[in-house]
C-alpha cells in the first residue's frame, strides 16, 4: 500500500506528534487507533458493560471522525468531541485491558481500514497497524523511547489538558500498560516485519520526522 505510513509503538514515545507533523508534511489523513480503543473504553464506562456485542450496537452506523481543533486532533463520535473524555489514564488503562479480547479487536478492524484513502494517503498509528491491520504498507515504523522520557512526556500532555499528574503513578501506569501490550496473545505490541526502529530518547520531533521523511 502506498501512501501508507504506520507508526507503532508503545504510550508515550511521541506516535501522536510525529504522525500530526507527517500528516501536515504530506497531506495525508490520520488515523489514531489508540484513541478508537479509549473510545471504545469510554462507551464501555457510559454503558456499565464490557460485552463486545453490546458495545458493537453503540458504534454501529456511528460516525468517527478526526479533525484538527486548535492544532490537535480531536475524535468526534458521533458529531461530539470526546477528545477530553478519552485521554485519562483510566481510560487509558481500560483501552488496554479491553483491547486483549480479539472481538473487541474486529469490531474495529474494518473501521480502522476505512481509513485508507489511497488517492490522499494515511498515517495509521497504534500498537498493531503494521503487524496486523494495515501489514502491507508502504512504510512502517517502530517508534520507542525510555520509559522516564515517554512518561515526561505524557506528564506534559496531561498537565496541557489541566489533569492532574503523580509522576511515579504514571511510570507505574505506563509500566504495567507496556507489559500487557506486549505480552497479550491476540496482536501484541511488536516490531512489526520490515519496520524501521526509531529511538527517540535524545531526537527532536523536527530530526524523527526528517528520519521518516527520508524514506519516502
Ligand atoms: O496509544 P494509546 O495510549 O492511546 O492506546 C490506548 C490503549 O489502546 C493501549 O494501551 C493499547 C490499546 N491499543 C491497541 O491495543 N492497539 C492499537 N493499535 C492501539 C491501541
Amino acid at each position: 500500500m502506498d501512501k501508507l505510513i504506520t507508526i507503532d509503538g508503545p504510550g508515550g514515545s511521541g506516535k501522536g506528534t510525529i504522525a500530526k507533523l507527517l500528516a501536515a508534511k504530506l497531506g495525508w489523513n490520520i488515523l489514531d487507533s489508540g484513541a478508537l480503543y479509549r473510545l471504545i473504553a469510554l462507551i464501555s464506562e457510559n454503558i456499565k458493560n464490557t460485552d463486545p456485542d453490546k458495545i458493537g450496537l453503540e458504534l454501529k452506523d456511528r460516525k468517527i471522525i478526526f479533525e484538527l481543533v486548535d492544532d490537535q486532533y480531536h475524535l468526534f463520535f458521533n458529531g461530539k468531541d470526546v477528545s477530553d473524555h478519552i485521554r485519562s489514564e483510566e481510560i487509558g488503562t481500560k483501552a488496554s485491558d479491553l483491547a486483549h479480547n480479539q472481538q473487541i479487536r474486529n469490531l474495529i478492524k474494518t473501521t480502522q481500514r476505512s481509513f485508507y484513502d489511497p488517492n490522499i494517503g494515511l498515517i495509521a498509528d497504534g500498537r498493531d497497524m503494521g503487524s496486523v491491520v494495515f501489514p502491507t504498507a508502504g512504510i512502517k515504523i517502530y517508534l520507542d523511547a525510555t520509559i522516564e522520557e515517554r512518561a515526561k512526556r505524557r506528564q506534559i500532555q496531561l498537565k496541557e489538558k489541566g489533569l492532574k499528574v503523580n509522576m511515579p503513578n504514571l511510570i507505574s501506569s505506563l509500566e504495567e500498560r507496556d507489559l500487557k501490550d506486549k505480552n497479550r496473545k491476540v496482536s501484541p505490541l511488536l516490531i512489526p516485519e520490515g519496520a524501521k526502529v526509531i529511538d527517540s530518547t535524545n531526537l527532536s520531533t523536527e530530526e524523527v520526522v526528517n528520519i521518516v521523511m527520508d524514506l519516502t
